[in-house]
C-alpha cells in the first residue's frame, strides 16, 4: 500500500534555511525564516508568556481535557482582542484551535460542511492556504493580490475578481501584514471590499496571524472589523504563534459570525464535530498563557509593550531601507508604507540564487524577506548586494510567475 504512495515536494524553504545553516560566511544574512527576530536574531520568548508560564506551573491544578471548545476564558479575552473591546457576542462561536493553521481547516472544514464550493485566494499567498483549504474538499480560485512592478495591492485587478464571483463563494482576506507581500488594504479599500462583499453575499474569511506587528492592536483589525461589520456570515481564523511568540505551542481559534443569533448552536455543534472527528481536544499550554497575560492588566500591558517595541523594531529597518529608494526594479520606498515581517522583491530565481551563493543573502525562492531577519549591520551588505544582482546583464530576465503562484 505504501509503495503506491508518491513522493511528496519538500518544502522548499526548508532547503534554504538548510543552505543557511551550512553556510559558514561571517556576513550572512537569513531573510528566509517566518518568526520574528530580534537586532541579535533570537526569536525570544516575551516576557509576559514567561511570567504567565511561571503562574500556570505553580498554579495548574490538573491535566484533565480542556473540552472541544477549549478554554472558555481565553476565548473570551481574545475575542475581545480581535473584535475589540465591548462587541456584541451574540452571533459569535468561537472554538479553540491547534494554531492558525488549525483555525483556518476548522473554518474550511466548515464552510464545505455549509455547501460552499469556491474560495477566492489573493496572489500570492502564504504557501499553506491552498493545501489547508484543498484538504477539506473546496475549490480554490485565483484573485490577483500583487502588482510586483509597483510593488502595491492590485485593487483594480483584486475588485473585478470580487465581482465576478458567485453569489455563495467564500473570499480569504488577510488582516494585516499580509504574507508574503507586506502590502495591505488601506482603509479606504477595506470599506469598499466590506461594500463589495455585502452586496455580492460573499462569505469572509479572515485570516489573523500578525496582530499588532503592522500598525497597533485595533489599527490591524480596523480593516476587517469594516468588513465583519457588513456581513451576515463570516469567519476569522486567528493564530497567537507571532503576537505572543507562541509558535511552537499551536495556539489559535476560530471565530465564526452567524447570520442570527438563533443560528449559534447549530453552527457550534458542527464546529465541535469538526474538532472531535480532527484532533479531539486542543492542546491546553499556549491559551492558558494567552488567558492568564490578557486578564491581567498588568501583564496585558507588559505583553502589549514588547509588541509594540517589536513592532517598532520592524518599522524602523523600513524606514532606512525605504530612505535608499530605487535600486533599478526594486524600489525599496515601497517597503516603507508595507507593514509586518515581509516584502516580496521583484527578483527572478537567477538574481536569487547569486544572491545566496555570492553574496550570503538567503530569502525565499520567490523573493520574500523576512525583515525582522536584518539587523542594523546588516542593511548595507543587503543594499551592496541588491544593487550588484539588478546590474547585471546577464540575470537581467523578467521577474518569474514564480513569484505570483502559491508559495
Ligand atoms: C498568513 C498566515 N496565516 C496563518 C498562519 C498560521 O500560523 P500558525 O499555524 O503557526 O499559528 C501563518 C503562519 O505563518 C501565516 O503566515
Amino acid at each position: 500500500m505504501l509503495e503506491d504512495l508518491r513522493q511528496q515536494p519538500a518544502d522548499p524553504l526548508l532547503s534554504v534555511i538548510s543552505m543557511f545553516a551550512a553556510d559558514s560566511r561571517p556576513q550572512r544574512i537569513d531573510l528566509g525564516v517566518g518568526v520574528y527576530r530580534d537586532e541579535a536574531g533570537r526569536t525570544p520568548v516575551m516576557r509576559a508568556v514567561k511570567a504567565a508560564e511561571l503562574r500556570l506551573l505553580t498554579e495548574q491544578a490538573t491535566k484533565s481535557y480542556v473540552g472541544p471548545s477549549g478554554d472558555l476564558e481565553f476565548l473570551e479575552r481574545l475575542r475581545g482582542l480581535i473584535f475589540g473591546a465591548g462587541s456584541a457576542d451574540d452571533r459569535l462561536v468561537g472554538l479553540q484551535t491547534p494554531g492558525g493553521t488549525g483555525a483556518l481547516r476548522a473554518a474550511a472544514d466548515l464552510m464545505a460542511r455549509g455547501g460552499i464550493e469556491g474560495i477566492w485566494v489573493g496572489r500570492p499567498t502564504w504557501a499553506n492556504h491552498d493545501p489547508v483549504l484543498v484538504a477539506a474538499g473546496l475549490t480554490v480560485r485565483d484573485y490577483a493580490y500583487f502588482d510586483p512592478v509597483s510593488q502595491s495591492v492590485d485593487f483594480a485587478a483584486m475588485t473585478a475578481a470580487f465581482e465576478s464571483a458567485e453569489r455563495g463563494d467564500a473570499v480569504l482576506l488577510q488582516a494585516a501584514c499580509h504574507n508574503p507581500t507586506g502590502a495591505d488594504l488601506s482603509i479606504d479599500q477595506w470599506r469598499e471590499i466590506a461594500e463589495i462583499v455585502s452586496r455580492r453575499g460573499l462569505v469572509p474569511l479572515i485570516d489573523v496571524a500578525y496582530q499588532g506587528l503592522g500598525a497597533s492592536l485595533d489599527g490591524d483589525m480596523a480593516g476587517a472589523r469594516t468588513v465583519l461589520a457588513a456581513c451576515g456570515e463570516a469567519l476569522v481564523a486567528v493564530s497567537c504563534s507571532k503576537s505572543f511568540g507562541l509558535y511552537r505551542e499551536r495556539t489559535g481559534a476560530l471565530f465564526v459570525l452567524t447570520a442570527s443569533p438563533a443560528s449559534r448552536p447549530k453552527v457550534q455543534s458542527n464546529m465541535l464535530a469538526i474538532a472531535r472527528a480532527n484532533y479531539s481536544m486542543p492542546p491546553d499550554h499556549g491559551a492558558a498563557v494567552v488567558r492568564i497575560i490578557l486578564s491581567d492588566n498588568g501583564l496585558t500591558e507588559d505583553w502589549s509593550n514588547e509588541l509594540r517595541s517589536m513592532c517598532a523594531r520592524i518599522q524602523g529597518t523600513r524606514r532606512q531601507l525605504a530612505r535608499i529608494g530605487r535600486l533599478g526594479p526594486i524600489d525599496l520606498s515601497a517597503l516603507g508604507a508595507q507593514r509586518g515581517m515581509f516584502s516580496l522583491l521583484p527578483l527572478n530565481t537567477e538574481q536569487i540564487r547569486i544572491l545566496r551563493e555570492e553574496h550570503a543573502i538567503y530569502m525565499a525562492g520567490s523573493g520574500r524577506v523576512n525583515l525582522a531577519g536584518l539587523n542594523a549591520g546588516d542593511i548595507d551588505a543587503l543594499v551592496a548586494g541588491l544593487t550588484k544582482v539588478v546590474a547585471r546583464e546577464d540575470l537581467r530576465q523578467p521577474v518569474d510567475a514564480v513569484s505570483l503562484r502559491p508559495q
